[in-house]
């Protein structure tokens, strides 16, 4: 058994789509990126990353490379839990936080779940969370969003 942590952060931007966990929220603002800048999906990659004992996201996607220019994140989740299984591992369990002052996002998570399924993450195997940061710091400011994920990977 093997267990990962990942975290991630994204500031708001005017004219983007807010895009979490694969869902569309809507909301005045979005998140800046490279790519989608999907917060929740780049912190799960980083967890399964980690257990798997791969780097971390910018290694396996540097954004020097044109090819995830753009990407679409939970496309690149996909990518990282084959990798994982390439490796001889199977995820066996994810807990995640969003951490957001605004929007409300316990209304999406079910929805999250059924968009992470198709990335290769049955429902049954992870719990996505949602706090605020009581109005303190960057994200007490409104200036942007943060995800933490933990995952236990087990050999296949
Ligand atoms: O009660 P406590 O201060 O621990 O938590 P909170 O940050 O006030 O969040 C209370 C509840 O609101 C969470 O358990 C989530 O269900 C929900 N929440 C949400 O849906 N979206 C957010 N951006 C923040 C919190
Ligand atoms: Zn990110």
């Amino acid at each position: 058994m093997r267990v990962g942590i990942g975290y991630d952060s994204h500031r708001f931007a005017e004219g983007r789509r807010l895009i979490i966990g694969g869902v569309v929220i809507p909301f005045e603002k979005g998140l800046l990126g490279h790519s989608d800048a999907d917060v929740l999906c780049h912190a799960i990659m980083d967890a399964v990353i980690g257990a798997a004992g791969l780097g971390d996201i910018g290694r396996l996607f540097p954004d020097t490379d044109l090819r995830w220019k753009d990407a679409v994140s939970t496309e690149l989740l996909k990518y990282v839990v084959d990798l994982a299984r390439i490796h001889g591992y199977a995820i066996t369990w994810i807990d995640s936080t969003i951490i957001a002052e605004r929007p409300k996002i316990s209304p999406f998570i079910e929805e999250m779940k059924s968009v992470l399924y198709r990335a290769g993450i049955p429902a049954g195997i992870i719990n996505i969370k949602a706090k605020t940061n009581e109005g303190m710091g960057f994200i007490g400011r409104g200036e942007g969003i943060a995800a933490q994920a933990i995952c236990v990977l087990s050999r296949i």
